[in-house]
């Protein structure tokens, strides 16, 4: 392995986490991890002598920005820092990635990033750090515990990895086969952030609504027993979880929505297509009737929840009729928000290797249709809650003075300017303009909690 220059012993570090919410996850409990080790993060701006790059193999762009990353952490002085490709371009390159980024010094990853200290310590010794495994014994066990400083909106990892194998996706080879963590480690780890402040956790999972798992007595539980048992911690305000598979909303999931006051009224269920030929050659088994029978059934417990889906376009074969359904299909939804991307072939998955790829001008002009559509829907949405009153949870500063943003019951970002507020206070604001991206609001009553 290449080392020039790299610092001997690093004494802080930088995480910097790419792509998904669980990257995001993931880079926290490395950099509690680095912590628990005696190093420490670098403060903003500085330079630090351990960067890790906790990375996203997702879709090709997201690979190339990674790469150019790392050819910009040289400093001007021509050293570098001790360079750490953490995530799913480690999982998927492996040690690839130090042959054609010589400066790469460490490679994990996702299932393995609790060994990181030992990696760190073989790659100050001159020696290969990469470390690719899917060992049987989870990370999670291996990890410290959370710090006491929590975010008011905290991530907390349930399950990871899937079994459902889109013939688009990366996810089921990188983040391996889907595995539940423990009730117990969850509820301990949900206590731990309530303690060090979270006032709401966010489930996360590759595909969190198949989680299960057996409960202090025994039973066996799904996602909506382990968001009733959440429920009832205290100082504990509010549940959301994400990303879920259609397949896996069961009618317990369902039902929590409308009984549970705590589980927020916004669910993120990927649709994809709206056409039935495309969404069968994507191996998503469910149609966009099936989609639409569960919008449905979510819709008529609890009317007022905000729906948010992923739509690809250009799918290998699709043709401009198949896209239509679309179209369509965001029309019928009428999504308070979506991600929307152009089809990336991934290598080793089944939709690289088909016919008939779609040419990179259709997928622009796709897309900006796409994206007009579901724009044109989000607006509406925002522009409804004006003249709501609403409880918002304050998360961070905005950029004039005193300003706050906090997040409504549906994921909506609000500013208010209130310098007598801190982050971490819900307040009931009065929404009083919308945009297509956030809203403005106006306190209303007291602090409420
Ligand atoms: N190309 C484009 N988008 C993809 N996604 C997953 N794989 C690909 C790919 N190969 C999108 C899907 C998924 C989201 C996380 O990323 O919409 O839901
Ligand atoms: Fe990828 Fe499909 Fe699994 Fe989602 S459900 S992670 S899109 S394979």
């Amino acid at each position: 392995m290449n080392r020039d220059n790299a610092p001997k012993t690093p004494a802080t570090f930088q995480v910097k986490s790419f792509g998904c919410q669980m990257n995001v996850y993931d880079g926290e409990r490395m950099a509690e991890m680095l912590n628990a080790r005696g190093m420490a993060a670098a403060a903003p701006g500085e330079e630090a002598d351990l960067v890790v790059l906790n990375t996203c193999h997702i879709r090709e762009k997201a690979v190339d920005r990674v790469y150019s990353d790392i050819g910009r952490l040289r400093r001007d002085d021509g050293s570098r820092p001790m360079i750490a490709v953490a995530g799913c371009i480690a999982q998927a390159e492996g040690s690839e990635i130090s042959r054609r980024a010589k400066t790469v010094d460490i490679v994990v990853g996702p299932q393995a990033y609790h060994r990181l200290p030992d990696l760190i310590d073989r790659a100050t010794r001159g020696e290969e750090a990469v470390d690719t495994d899917m060992p049987a014994d989870s990370k999670f066990g291996a990890l410290p515990g959370r710090g006491k400083q929590a975010r008011p909106s905290a991530f907390l990892t349930i399950q990871e990895g899937c079994d459902k194998f889109c013939t688009y996706c990366v996810v089921p080879y990188t983040r391996g086969a889907e595995i539940s963590r423990p009730w117990t480690a969850i509820i301990d780890e949900a206590k731990a952030l309530i303690d060090g402040g979270a006032r709401e956790i966010t489930l996360l999972g590759q595909n969190v609504n198949a989680w299960t798992g057996e409960d202090s007595s025994g039973r066996l539980r799904g996602m909506d027993g382990l968001v009733r048992a959440l429920a009832d911690l205290p100082d504990l305000h509010r549940i959301r979880y994400t990303t879920s598979h259609p397949n896996d909303m069961t009618d317990g999931l369902i039902a929590a929505h409308a009984e549970v006051e705590k589980l927020m009224p916004f669910l993120h269920l990927p649709v994809q297509s709206g056409n039935d030929r495309i969404l069968k050659a994507m191996n998503r088994s469910h149609t966009a009737a099936s989609y639409l029978a569960i919008i449905e059934k979510v819709r008529a417990v609890r009317p007022d929840i905000a729906i948010s889906g992923d739509f690809i376009v250009g799918f290998p074969g699709e043709t401009d009729a198949e896209f239509e359904d679309t179209l369509k299909i965001v029309d019928q939804v009428r999504y308070a928000q979506c991600y929307s991307f152009k089809y990336s072939p991934r290598p080793g998955t089944p939709a690289a290797g088909m016919d008939d790829q779609v040419p990179a001008e259709v997928m622009d002009d796709r897309l900006a249709r796409l994206q007009a559509a579901i724009n044109r829907h989000q607006m509406d949405f925002n522009a409804a809650a004006v003249g709501r009153t609403t409880q918002i949870l304050l998360e961070r500063k905005g950029r004039n003075p005193g300003q706050l943003i906090g997040k409504t019951p549906w994921l909506q970002s609000v500013h208010v300017t209130a310098p007598e507020l801190v982050i971490g206070d819900m307040v009931e604001v009065d929404i009083i303009s919308a945009g297509p991206n956030s809203l403005a609001g106006e306190i209303s009553r007291r602090k409420a909690a």
